[in-house]
């Protein structure tokens, strides 16, 4: 087997993500979540895993510095990134929402400012609307915009809904559901086919199925 490269996201669904390779027998002896390093072995030597922010994922993926990318669906659509998406992993589900102080209706905006960590996700959200969007980047925290009257509404992700009622915000529009997915590199999946299908298979193995 030749030696793959897996960019696996930091965050929030690393220790399922990494629980879900270690079932599928892919495990990194080396690994520890407090751990400075950023690249891992696994027991066998044939994948080598970075370990780097979930929206950095696609970048790897995309330019083939990593053959395979373990990251949320929600940094995949922001990125708009040109790679395949294989296999959804079912953990990390949540949504994308559209959510603002005042209960009015999407639609009875002529112009709508919107504060977002995925600003391209937002802003095609309008366009599709027809509403005129100014976005505003920002980098967490982005429920804190319209509470300060910085924003109208926030595109944020929904988990738990616990940020969004500690804040006091009203849910106006559901949108994408969002999961962790494996995703490859084009021309990866071209050279290293039979690996790569190897272990898609090994982990989709190990992922619940439907009526099981
Ligand atoms: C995400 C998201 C929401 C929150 C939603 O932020 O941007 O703020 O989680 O989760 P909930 O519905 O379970 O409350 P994250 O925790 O990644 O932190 P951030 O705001 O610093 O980006």
């Amino acid at each position: 087997m030749q030696q793959l490269t897996l960019a696996l996201a930091k965050g929030r669904t690393a220790k399922e993500s990494l629980q879900i390779l270690q079932q599928a027998n892919i495990r990194f002896p080396d690994f520890h979540p407090d751990s400075r390093k950023l690249i891992f072995e696994d027991e066998t030597k044939k994948i080598r895993m970075l370990y780097v922010k979930a929206v950095d994922v696609t970048t790897y993926v995309e330019a083939g510095a990593a053959d395979i990318g373990i990251v949320g669906r929600d940094n995949i659509l922001e990125s708009g990134a040109n790679i395949y998406e294989m296999l959804d992993l079912q953990i990390g589900t949540c949504a994308f929402i559209v959510a603002g102080m005042s209960p009015k209706p999407i639609h009875t905006y002529s112009s709508i400012k919107v504060a977002s960590k995925y600003p391209n996700v937002a802003s095609a959200y309008f366009d599709q609307h027809n509403i005129p969007v100014e976005t505003i980047t920002l980098n967490g925290s982005v429920e804190l915009a319209p509470l300060i009257h910085m924003a109208d509404v926030v595109v944020d992700i929904v988990e738990t809904g616990t940020t969004i009622k500690e804040n006091g915000l009203t849910i106006l529009e559901r949108l994408d559901s969002i999961s962790t997915r494996l995703i490859v590199n084009k021309a990866s999946f071209a050279t290293k086919t039979a690996c790569i299908q190897q272990l898609i298979t090994a982990i989709d193995h190990v992922l619940p199925k439907e009526g099981k």
